[in-house]
């Protein structure tokens, strides 16, 4: 076989949402795309809000030489600038532009964190369910994930956790509000976390990050907030994304930004520059910085999502599914009627409903649907619930 072993291994464990994708497009050919009801891709639908594109026409306009040229590994100056200003408001501590940079998306800022951090061998904590591709950042860099499952109503279990760490912990992945459970850590959750992984780090003469991925910030319901990492733990590292609360998720654009007492400051963001660089993003997207760096405390349209957040949970409990309210983000993660996910996922599938079974986050017995979709489809698919519930109970 020329291709790596590992590689393979991961295509199929990475398969769920891809597989259930690629039924979405053949059922659609197949059956009429107004008759399936696919909840299968976290892809958000909403347009950018409209101050996107007059700042991108003003971004336009700035045609002048040099604009397209490299620049610094952590992207322009003005634009962290812009960015830190932004990011100290909501973590409620002063950022400056030297402790953030920008990057390639949140998926791109966890590779650069990963990177930085780790040698082989080294420990990432990462929470199940769990967004899947964390397994595999860390793995890109010699990392290993140790997997810690929530507790059951998704929250932290600063217990399980606690146990997990040891001497090579480098650092814990927390997302928040969460893929694919929609739930926010509470404030006294996090500080929990800070000081047990402070008092851990100092046991074993270490320091242990606690690595936040927060791209759904923004996206919250019913007043949610989502309290400051940063005032959880001096050793927080915040990556995050204009992917979901821009609706920009295809260019390419988020940032890490470094707690201003963080261990070995200079240190690490010379290592985070670098990686930026030798991973071969070497800069954020020029054009996409100069936009964002415009659209600071803009968003999307969250009304829309809290409108289809509640049909979905209208939907759901009439016909009789078990579920944790989201909180924020655009999933809803129900339990399965039968233990087997990706058999019930089988059955919504016969009433044309595209779900990703549990066991694709780590956490079998639960399916996730996605509301990246126009209101009339979760309202279509009342029926077709009902009937994949009858039909498992059956
Ligand atoms: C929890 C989580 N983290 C990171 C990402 C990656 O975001 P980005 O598109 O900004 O790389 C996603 C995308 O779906 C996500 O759900």
């Amino acid at each position: 076989m020329a291709l790596s072993a590992k590689m393979l291994d991961f295509a199929t464990r990475s398969s769920w949402i891809r597989k259930m994708f690629e039924e979405g497009a053949r059922m659609k050919a197949q059956y009429g795309a107004e008759n399936v009801y696919d909840f299968s891709l976290g892809n958000p639908d909403l347009p950018p809000p409209p101050q996107y594109l007059a700042a991108m026409t003003e971004v336009l306009a700035e045609e002048k030489p040099g604009v397209h040229g490299y620049m610094p590994n952590p992207g322009y100056p003005a634009v962290r600038k812009a960015v830190a200003a932004q990011i100290a408001k909501e973590q409620k501590v002063t950022v400056e532009e030297t402790e953030m940079l920008m990057t390639c998306g949140a998926a791109g800022g966890l590779n650069v964190v990963m990177k930085a951090l780790l040698d082989p061998g080294d420990e990432v904590v990462i929470l199940a369910p769990f967004f899947v591709e964390y397994n595999f950042y860390i793995d890109n860099h010699g990392g290993v994930a140790k997997i810690v499952n929530t507790a059951a109503d998704f929250s932290l279990d600063l217990a399980g956790i606690e146990a997990a760490l040891s001497p090579k912990t480098k650092a814990i992945i927390i997302n928040s509000p969460n893929n694919p459970t929609g739930q926010i850590y509470a404030r006294e959750e996090l500080d929990r976390l800070g000081e047990l992984l402070g008092a851990a780090g100092r046991k074993f003469g270490t320091v242990i990050y606690l690595v936040a991925d927060e791209p759904y910030r923004k996206i919250v319901y019913d007043g949610q907030e989502v309290p400051s990492i940063f005032q959880a733990s001096n050793n927080a590292i915040l990556v995050s994304s204009y992917s979901k609360d821009l609706s920009l998720a295809g260019e390419r654009i988020g940032y890490i930004a470094v707690h201003p007492e963080v261990t070995d400051k200079m240190l690490l963001l010379g290592a985070m520059a670098l990686a930026n660089r030798i991973l071969g993003f070497v800069n954020a997207p020029a054009l996409m910085q100069r936009v964002v760096a415009r659209l600071q405390g803009v968003t999307v349209d969250n009304a829309i999502y809290a409108r289809r957040r509640e049909a979905f949970c209208r939907v759901l409990s009439e016909a009789g599914y078990e579920f944790e309210p989201p909180k924020g983000a655009f999933y809803m993660f129900p339990k399965s009627p039968l233990a087997d996910d990706a058999k019930f996922c089988g059955l919504l599938q016969e009433q044309k409903i595209l779900a990703v079974p549990g066991r694709g986050f780590g956490m079998p017995g639960y399916f996730r649907l996605a509301f990246c979709v126009e209101d009339a489809v979760i309202e279509r698919s009342a029926g077709a619930f009902r009937r994949a519930m009858a039909a498992a109970k059956s």
